[in-house]
């Protein structure tokens, strides 16, 4: 008999890395993998970034040691995501209340900021329905009560912002909310500048504690304009926390890079923030894996690499908006029949919201094509050779 302390619970498969399992088993020549959120190039390959490769030779040159480094990460590696995430002088003006950690990616940013909050008997954390699945997973794993907010209208396809303005209103002050800065995963629908001002105030008011998942930067508008709402807040002097992703916008997905920023009141609780987390950090990986975050480092202190990346990120950008306006023009051209005006407004890597379970099913069965439970489409899957294929899938299995 097993010694193990196991049980008979068998957890589901991932509802987003179970698809890539599934899709690698298919045989089919015609398969599509529009499940994880990755960019692929036109020709639906994954993409090392130039930038990256220009960045890993100058690494490989500088014949760096392999020691340990601080258990919040490099120095300037947490400035540079700092002042990337908040701009220059927002960061100048705030650094003295401003803890930074390198974290294992985003979703490790999450846990680790989990695991503060939990450390200190945080009342609920309260993520936005619908959500990425993992937030449930990991914000519970990290302790925490998890209970949600509204945010998709269904009927409309946009923003329930009365919803989720009523729904903060009722919360107890301390309690969290996780918002999404840009590119909404899955729904790809976020608040307008005006409608993050309203959030704020009832946030302000409610002193609620906003934790931002940052994992998109740069794919809906440009880097600037997809900071505009943790800006906003951190400009507005209120506590923050933000786990930042380098996956998607420097295509560092395996990399495992990411960090954790927590905005302080004053710079005696971001020295407390910082020894916690510290102590937190060591008891789960130690200390932070160093090539990803060379990388990134390496690129953002370059002129001419910087300047690249920021080009390689516009063109990635530039190919999803045009894939979505593909998927949109061919599924009406091809007779759909529906309202198709919300998923054009979509922003980021995802088109939500007109795929049930039933459809996910037979796409996959019937054709080969892949997708999350909840209908997710990544955009960036798509390709000028697989889109027209994808469209015929979908409207039969709509019709
Ligand atoms: C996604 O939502 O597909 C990505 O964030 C990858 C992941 O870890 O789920």
């Amino acid at each position: 008999m097993s010694v193990f302390p196991t049980s008979d619970w068998v957890p589901p498969a991932d509802p987003i890395m179970g698809v890539k399992q599934a899709y690698r088993e298919d045989r089919r020549e015609c398969k599509v993998n529009l499940g994880v959120g990755a960019y692929r190039t036109s020709s639906g390959k994954p993409y090392v970034l130039s930038s990256v490769r220009g960045a890993e030779a100058l690494m490989l040159e500088a014949n760096q040691d392999k020691e340990y480094r601080p258990i919040d990460g490099e120095p300037a590696f947490r400035n540079a995501v700092a002042k990337l995430v908040l701009g220059e002088e927002l960061q100048t003006n705030v650094a003295d209340c401003l803890s930074v950690f390198a974290t294992l990616g985003g979703t490790g940013g999450l846990r680790s900021g989990g695991e503060y909050l939990a450390l200190g008997g945080s009342k609920p954390i309260y993520v936005s329905s619908p959500t990425w699945p993992n937030h449930r997973s990991v914000f519970s794993r990290s302790g925490l009560t998890v209970e949600q907010y509204p945010y998709l209208d269904v009927d409309s396809g946009g923003l329930d912002i009365a919803g989720m303005l009523a729904a903060f209103e009722r919360l107890d002050a301390g309690s969290v909310v996780v918002l999404h800065t840009c590119c909404h995963n899955p729904t790809g629908i976020d608040p307008s500048p005006e409608q993050w001002q309203e959030i704020l105030s009832v946030v302000q008011r409610r002193k609620l504690l906003p934790f931002f998942d940052m994992a998109y930067q740069g794919f809906g508008e440009s880097m600037d304009n997809d900071a505009y709402a943790v800006r906003l807040f951190v400009e507005a002097g209120i506590e923050v926390m933000i786990a930042y992703s380098f996956s998607k916008n420097f295509g560092l997905y395996g990399e495992r890079v990411g960090a954790l920023l927590m905005l302080s009141e004053s710079a005696a609780v971001a020295d407390i923030i910082t020894k916690q987390m510290k102590f937190i950090i060591r008891a789960n990986f130690s200390n932070p894996p160093i090539h990803g975050s060379r990388i990134v480092t390496t690129i953002l202190e370059s002129e001419s690499l910087r300047a690249e990346w920021i080009e390689e990120l516009a063109n990635m950008r530039a190919r999803v908006i045009d894939m979505r306006k593909t998927l949109v023009s061919g599924l009406l051209a091809q007779g759909y029949e529906g309202d198709l005006s919300a998923l054009s407004r979509q922003r980021g890597l995802f088109s939500y919201g007109f795929l049930c379970a039933e459809h996910v099913n037979q796409l996959r069965h019937d054709y080969g094509v892949y997708l999350p439970p909840d209908g997710r489409i990544n955009v960036a899957g798509l390709t000028t050779a697989n889109v027209d294929y994808v469209i015929e899938a979908i409207l039969s299995v709509m019709s």
